[in-house]
């Protein structure tokens, strides 16, 4: 069955996109087939983060001449498979979220998750998308404007009786300067599920357009997202998966066995 998680903040920046291809990526390292959707309309920069910005069917072509959301997919490095949106200014118009919400809702039984990359703030293209989700994942760095933002979008995911799987904290120092997990959790009444840390290696990562999980898969912020893919799929993370060992290393490792 298809499970749908939603990447979600009222606050633009903190890390959506970042979030959606690098969990996507850490998916199908566990063997999962994962679709990421770009419905950040406003700045639809998942073509761009993964260097392919003249692609010649975007989601945009598929609304606009009512062609099958499939003709959209392409397939990325590692096995992720992307459905981009049209970065092209001339195609910044208002998009039929009721049209949108259909074509998304097609993409199930296609892979094992649809990862939505959806717009800050909450306009109908927002709220449609966090309507469609299984799982909202709400994305904010440990700062009080942006905790204070990921409450909203909390808010607004309970309002239409979504499940909050949790928060994921980007860009954290783990300084004094920061809000503390703790803290936040008791704000949010929402649980911090994964803490990905400020790691120049994703700068890197986007300026050779690529998802750091997979140019970078030891860097710090990799193995965070690893570890927040392992614990939405309630599988241990065996870091062994990329490497070339033996199916029997592989096996035993997961057995705890070596
Ligand atoms: N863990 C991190 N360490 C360092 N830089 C990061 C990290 N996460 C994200 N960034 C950088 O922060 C910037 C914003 O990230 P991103 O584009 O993913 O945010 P966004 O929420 O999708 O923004 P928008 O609201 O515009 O869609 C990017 O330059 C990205 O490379
Ligand atoms: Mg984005």
């Amino acid at each position: 069955m298809t499970k749908f998680l939603v990447i979600a903040s009222s606050k633009g920046g903190m890390g959506k996109t970042t979030t959606a291809i690098n969990l996507g990526t850490a998916l199908t390292v566990f063997g999962r087939d994962v679709i990421v959707v770009d419905c950040n309309f406003s700045a639809p920069n998942v073509s761009l983060y993964l260097g392919a910005p003249n692609i010649s069917t975007t989601l945009h072509d598929v609304l606009d001449n009512d062609k099958d959301i499939t003709d959209a997919l392409y397939m990325h490095s590692m096995g992720l498979k992307i459905i981009p949106a049209s970065p092209s200014l001339k195609d910044n118009k208002k998009i039929d979220h009721v049209k949108l919400s259909k074509l998304l809702k097609s993409l199930s039984g296609k892979a094992d998750f649809v990862i939505i990359d959806s717009a800050e703030g909450m306009d109908d293209v927002a709220i449609s998308s966090i309507k469609l989700g299984d799982e909202i994942l709400v994305v904010a760095t440990p700062e009080l404007p942006s905790i204070s933002d990921a409450l909203r979008t909390i808010k607004l995911a309970q309002k239409y009786k979504k499940k909050v799987r949790g928060v994921i904290l980007t860009r954290v120092y783990e300084d004094e300067l920061e809000l503390s997990k703790k803290q936040i959790e008791s704000i949010l009444e929402t649980p911090v599920i994964a803490l990905i840390p400020e790691d120049e290696t994703i700068r890197e990562a986007v300026k050779i357009k690529n998802p750091v999980t997979h140019t970078h898969p030891s860097a710090p912020s990799s193995q965070s997202y690893k570890e927040l893919a392992s614990e939405l799929l309630g599988e241990k993370y065996v870091e062994s998966v990329e490497k070339q060992d033996t199916l029997m290393d592989y096996a035993m490792k997961r057995l705890g066995l070596k």
